[in-house]
């Protein structure tokens, strides 16, 4: 069967069901977004002259809901103008309306009977052939349709969603045995390719995989931590990064996810289980005390932790006062931090004999036991626990690759002394000779190994042979990835562009235009690149070495004008952060393939200087195209005010409203086909006989132009919005940005505007103050504004 999703229903605007109907906005998708009828005015809809008859009235609550996105942080939407998509209704008015859709998303109150009787409503008004899905976290999907008819049930499944829907990748698949299996697997496909999830299928059992794991290893955290005399503060400095989880480690991400939805999901769960899987399932009764009082976490102000004033305070489970934020000290826990690699710090933690040791060893054992005891229970391989865990708690390393990286027989050995029962099925691998629960790209499963599933879409550039390497040097490597097709992957420091990159770009487009069809820049780091390597800069400028500045920015240059004007196609596939140079290796570009989540800006101001490669005029040049060319005033103070600001889009949607991305450019929603969306784009510019742009003059604004955009800037100076060094770089922006001192309308020459661009870097790098904003940038992370 032919299916789309072209519009759908989401019923429940609370958290999840307003951040799934972003989402679906975010990818261009209409949705209605249902909730019930208040049963009364409010005094301000009554001061209004509103009734219970009003529509403003009875669709309150989700139309709150849709006006509510725009102002959340982390922001669900990936541009503000995307709440167009959703539109808000209500379920006694608008029920006949789920007809108008393909896909209907319930996303209600956590608790069977009223999903029960929600549905039923559903099944009597959608058309037959509809999918049907419950976002819940852990409640049966067979018992939430048992008694609907057979079409709802072929067409029905558990598709649940992490909070925040926009930025969690996981999404759990629960089909029934009723459901069709052409509908999973639509819904499948359809997840991964046009929602970018990383998508599990689990089976129907409580909580599912991710929340069964997780919530079972959070509440073994608490009573360990209790048991063994640690604060809230001391286990979250071992259980975050250390361990290869997020820095919100145990009890900050309880905090976040809200201890009120946690007890929730434990519930699930200690209905239905027995001996001790129930008592770790019953939380301590400071949780519950907690509860009562509200302290929910971030969305009721104090849960863990409380933010007084500029300070974060713990709470101390025992007297439910608030005390000052510890952290643990001990001698494994320095070792760790010098590891460089994952597998490493976790052997020194797991295996030490300290407090930390000890803390670790007994929050890892447990999760590794109940993963391998309840894996084929609620999944069909430890591949998909593991990713599960990766994707839905941001975990590094999945229980199972843990296991494998502390050494499966050793800690086996350890646990068996220490009187646990290690489930069978481990102890059958280890008898049959295997060590580990993955070997190369298989895992294991019922005595053998099986290869994990292989999407053709996925390029993963670590498992590229080394006779994919074409040349590297220290800070990038261009590789062949097939068709005829390189790429260029940076793997500097924090994918920062020093000499070695830059060389790198030039022998790599020489080498294109020689052999390839087109040229990709990517790499899978962390982010794209986070811009110059400021280090360098600063040094070199404190040392007065002016002369090897000049130098390295005309190389850079060059290599932004390669790029350019190469024979071949440079696609630039950027993802995360793609800051200052990072950007302006993406604007030269003949195409962008930018991952949904990058967040792009030319960010030089805030460590006191200008972009020197290009970027302010390849900005200029972009701004230009998009517009008519006869207000050239205009496009000169948009490109000013977006450097100026240094305006960073949230999203590759907002990088579209800046000015970065145009027409010619990409967006990816799953982050994980980026590469082969920009290799596919090379083939598809080769196939039309791709040529390099012409060398085109460039008309300015000039010396009136400049002084318009320096009014702007002084006004801003008068009003005490700016600083003086502000000023003073805005000038130096405006007036390269303007074409110096020539008329309104003279056509100048791309170099005539790069050297104003260096004359103008240079200068600001002079300045002290831009290198106090340098160091404190490098030293703090943050940019100073002085
Ligand atoms: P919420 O409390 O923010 O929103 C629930 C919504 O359901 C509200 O808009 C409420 O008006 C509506 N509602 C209440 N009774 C209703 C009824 N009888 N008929 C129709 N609508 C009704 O809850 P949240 O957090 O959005 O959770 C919704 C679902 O998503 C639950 O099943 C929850 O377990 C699940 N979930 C929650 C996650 C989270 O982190 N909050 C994560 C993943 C799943």
């Amino acid at each position: 069967m032919n299916r789309y999703i072209r519009k759908v229903a989401v019923i429940g605007s609370g958290v999840m069901g307003s951040g799934i109907a972003a989402h679906l906005a975010n990818v261009g998708i209409p949705s209605l977004l249902l909730d019930v009828v208040p049963n009364e005015v409010t005094p301000q809809e009554e001061a209004r002259g509103l009734t219970l008859e009003d529509i403003a009235v009875r669709n309150r609550l989700s139309a709150t809901a849709i006006q509510k996105l725009a102002k959340q942080k982390p922001a669900p939407l990936s541009s503000k103008t995307k709440a167009s998509y959703i539109e808000a209704g209500n379920l006694e008015d608008d029920l006949s309306r789920l007809q108008e859709v393909d896909w209907i998303i319930e996303v209600i109150v956590e608790n069977l009977t009223i999903k029960q009787q929600l549905l039923k409503k559903v099944d009597e008004a959608r058309k037959p052939g509809t999918i049907v899905s419950s976002n819940t976290s852990g409640i049966s999907i067979e018992a939430m349709s048992k008694e609907l008819s057979e079409d709802f049930r072929a067409h029905f499944l558990g598709t649940h969603f992490f909070n925040p829907p926009r930025y969690l990748k996981l999404l759990e698949i629960i089909p029934t045995e009723k459901t069709k299996d052409e509908v999973t697997t639509f819904m499948k496909t359809f997840a991964e390719e046009v929602l970018g999830k990383g998508v599990v299928e689990c089976k129907d059992t409580p909580n599912f995989i991710a929340n069964r794991i997780g919530t079972y290893g959070l509440l073994v955290t608490v009573n360990e931590m209790i048991k063994g005399g640690y604060s809230v503060g001391e286990v979250d400095s071992v259980t975050g990064p250390l361990l290869g989880r997020p820095k919100s480690a145990s009890f900050r991400t309880l905090d976040v996810v809200g201890l009120d939805t946690f007890l929730h999901v434990a519930k699930n769960v200690y209905d239905v289980a027995s001996g001790s899987e129930k008592s770790i399932f019953d939380p301590p009764s400071f949780m519950k005390e907690m509860a009562e009082k509200g302290w929910l976490g971030s969305k009721s102000g104090q849960g863990f932790y409380i933010k007084q004033g500029k300070e974060i305070l713990e709470l101390d489970p025992k007297t439910l006062q608030y005390n000052e934020r510890k952290k643990l000290k001990a001698p494994s826990i320095e070792r760790a931090k010098q590891a460089k690699k994952l597998p490493d710090k976790l052997i020194t933690l797991t295996y030490a004999d300290d407090k930390a040791g000890k803390l670790v060893w007994n929050l890892l054992k447990p999760v590794l036991l109940y993963s391998a005891g309840k894996a084929y229970e609620i999944a069909y391989d430890i591949y998909a626990v593991d990713q599960a865990m990766k994707w839905g708690f941001g975990w590094e390393l999945g229980p199972f690759e843990t296991w494998d990286a502390i050494g499966v027989a050793k800690s086996v050995e350890r646990m068996e002394s220490e009187g646990d029962t290690v489930p069978a099925w481990v102890k059958e691998m280890l008898a049959s000779g295997q060590e580990s629960f993955y070997q190369g790209g298989s895992y294991y499963h019922q005595g053998r190994y099986e290869a994990k599933p292989v999407n053709e879409k996925i390029v993963n550039l670590k498992s590229l042979k080394p006779d994919n390497v074409v040349f590297k040097n220290s800070g990038a490597s261009l590789l062949d990835i097939g068709n005829d097709v390189a790429l260029l992957e940076f793997h500097s420091p924090n994918n920062s562009i020093g000499a070695d990159v830059i060389q790198m770009i030039n022998k790599s487009i020489k080498e294109v235009e020689k052999n390839y069809k087109g040229l990709v820049i990517n790499n899978q780091g962390k982010n794209f690149c986070v811009g110059a390597n400021l280090m360098m800069i600063l040094m070199e400028a404190q040392d007065d070495n002016f002369f090897e500045i000049d130098l390295v920015v005309r190389q850079f240059q060059q290599a932004m004008a390669n790029i350019r004007y190469s024979e071949k196609p440079v696609v630039t596939a950027p993802f995360g952060m793609t800051l200052g140079g990072g950007t302006e290796i993406c604007l030269p570009s003949a195409s962008i393939q930018a991952s949904l989540e990058t967040y792009m800006g030319l960010v030089e101001v805030g460590v006191g200087l200008i972009p020197g490669g290009g970027g302010n005029k390849e900005l200029y040049l972009r701004n230009l195209a998009k517009s008519d060319g006869k207000d050239l005033q205009s496009v000169a103070n948009k490109t000013f005010e977006t450097i100026a600001m240094a305006k960073v889009s949230t999203s590759a949607q907002e990088a579209v409203d800046h000015g970065f991305l145009g027409t010619k450019d990409g967006i990816v929603i799953n982050g994980d086909f980026l590469i082969n969306r920009a290799k596919n784009e090379v083939l598809h510019l080769d196939a039309k006989g791709y040529r390099p742009p012409e060398r085109a003059k460039i008309p300015v604004v000039g010396e009136s132009g400049y002084a318009t955009m320096l009014l702007g800037a002084k006004t801003m100076k008068f009003g005490g919005m700016i600083s003086d060094h502000d000023l003073k770089i805005a000038e130096k922006l405006a007036f390269s940005l303007a074409g110096g001192r020539v008329t309104k309308g003279t056509l100048v020459d791309e170099q005539y505007l790069l050297d104003l661009e260096r004359e103008a870097f240079l200068s600001l790098v002079a300045e002290p103050k831009s290198q106090q904003r340098m160091q404190y940038m490098l030293t703090k992370g943050k940019p100073l504004r002085n």
